[in-house]
């Protein structure tokens, strides 16, 4: 299983979303490839936010030397799922399917969890209070992942 996150800047939520699906694919045992990516390009390059580091950190996670990338196009056929932040995110993705069953690979990350409800993860770049609400969202989305996934 290949799994691809992606959210704006590839500096905030997918960093977060791939450290945290990372370290459970390594608890677990899996034979997972995980990875993130923005829609963007602005932060291409970078290492993550400091406020998502820190709250890695707090969890004894670190993803700080993770370093952003855009997403391409390619990527649908490097991946098996794509897992979008957020309901922009989701449609800038679909939108550069191009291939039969590519767009279908691409779902919200909390369809895990709220199936069908069509819930974004916050954008916590403008909220410095957010990180904590992301990191959960994205703990518990995970578990679901995990758990739904490997069944299949
Ligand atoms: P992310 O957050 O999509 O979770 O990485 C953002 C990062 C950067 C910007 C917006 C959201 N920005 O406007 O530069």
């Amino acid at each position: 299983m290949r799994i691809l996150f992606v959210c704006l800047g590839n500096i905030c939520r997918s960093p977060l979303a791939q450290g945290i699906l990372e370290r459970k694919v390594q608890e677990q045992g899996l034979d997972w490839e995980v990875d993130s990516a923005g829609t963007g390009h602005w932060h291409v390059g970078e290492n993550p936010d400091p406020r998502s580091i820190n709250i890695a950190a707090q969890y004894d996670l670190d993803i700080s030397s993770q370093v952003g990338r855009q997403f391409s196009p390619t990527d649908f056929d490097q991946f098996d799922l794509i897992l979008t932040m957020d309901n922009q995110n989701y449609r800038d993705v679909k939108r550069m399917a191009q291939k039969e069953g590519h767009e279908k690979k691409v779902k919200l990350i909390l369809d895990f969890l709220f199936p069908g409800e069509g819930v974004g993860v916050p954008d916590p770049y403008w909220d410095d209070n957010g990180f904590q609400k992301v990191y959960d969202l994205l703990d518990r989305a995970t578990d679901e992942l995990i758990k739904k996934t490997s069944l299949t």
